[in-house]
């Protein structure tokens, strides 16, 4: 099953789950629309030839929901019962971490899951990547490199916004490769008027334009603005840079402009290292399964691909380090 918002490279991921499967004549089956699939019992048949057809496309093609069976009465049981009424003898869970959260508690309910990580935000636990984060930066970056000429054309300042919940991973990445002069993640608290006085001092150096890419879980030192919660109890991002672009019209006597990514960086055929990553992570997923080993993700761990407990995974969300953000941003703040 997959759950929580798409990305690219899933449908490779299913593709090399089938067919190490079929290898192993183990037959395989897929919920749609995620946790709401397993409780309901929704499902479709996986054979190597329909995976097949799917990889190199974006997206999911057993499609998603943001489902919380653990606040659904009686939906964890559900989930449960329909496993023995359908014979599964063990479930891939592919999410991040509010799907591989579920997976996790159901374990302890006596399912038998090993989970995948995939989110664009890249901050599950554990693994230095998760499936869907590179084509993200990658489609985040390129956005950012054709806003550099039409910013150079019009001699405007450009707040380029992208996916990534509390994790500034996207804008770090996507910041550095696409050539951005200032970096803002929900790490580091906005300080606004050290914004402004880049884009001041970048003007008076003869530079007519600045692009600046911002995580859309960036906090005002000023003070966090709260919003809308979804299912699993997160703030609902998206738009930061609407307010942003107002603060800094009265530092700048101009108002900049923004442009926000959203799904943008979610869609798509995935890049040749997602594809990669999904296809390794599928076929481990498949060996732990067949070897009893539940209760586990597989992660990518320098290079190699490792079961890590779901627990030590689900532990703490992996967030850009300050240190490592610090040396971005004076790199970037150079000129
Ligand atoms: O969790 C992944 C993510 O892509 C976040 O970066 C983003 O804020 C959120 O999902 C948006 O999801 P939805 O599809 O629920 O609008």
């Amino acid at each position: 099953m997959t759950g929580g918002g798409d990305s690219s490279a899933i449908n490779d991921c299913l593709s090399a789950i089938v067919r190490e499967a079929a290898l192993r004549q183990i037959e395989v089956i897929g919920f749609r629309r995620g946790w709401a699939g397993v409780a309901e019992g929704e499902f479709m048949e996986l054979r190597p030839d329909i995976a097949e057809a799917n990889s190199y496309t974006g997206g999911t093609l057993l499609h998603t929901s943001r489902t919380n069976l653990l606040k659904i009465e009686g939906g964890a049981q559900k989930a449960l019962d329909n496993m023995e009424r359908l014979g599964v003898d063990g479930l891939i869970a592919i999410g991040g971490d509010d799907t591989l959260g579920v997976a996790h508690k159901l374990c302890g309910m006596g399912l038998r899951a090993v989970g995948i990580p995939q989110t664009v935000d890249n901050d599950v636990g554990e693994t230095d990547y998760s499936i869907g984060f590179d084509t993200a930066v990658s489609v985040a970056a390129e956005s950012m490199r054709r806003l550099h000429t039409t910013n150079f054309s019009h001699r405007t300042d450009m707040l380029v916004e992208v996916m990534g919940r509390d994790a500034g991973w996207i804008a770090l990445y996507a910041g550095l490769t696409g050539g951005a002069h200032y970096i803002c993640v929900p790490e580091s608290p906005l300080d606004l008027d050290d914004l402004a006085g880049h884009l001041k001092r970048r003007r008076a150096a003869g530079k007519v334009y600045s692009i600046v890419s911002v995580s859309e879980g960036v906090a005002l030192a000023s003070g966090k603005v709260a919003g809308e919660v979804d299912v699993f109890g997160h703030a609902k991002p998206g738009g930061v840079t609407y307010g942003i672009v107002d603060e800094l019209k009265e530092r700048l006597g101009e108002k900049p402009r923004n442009v926000v990514l959203s799904y943008l960086v979610r869609g798509g055929p995935p890049s040749a290292f997602d594809a990669l990553l999904g296809i390794r992570m599928g076929m481990t997923a498949v060996e732990l399964l067949a070897d009893g080993k539940f209760d586990y993700m597989v992660a990518s761990r320098g290079g190699d691909i490792v079961p890590v407990e779901l627990e030590k995974a689900l532990a703490r969300n992996r967030t850009v380090p300050l240190e490592l953000y610090q040396r971005a941003q004076r790199l970037v703040t150079v000129i």
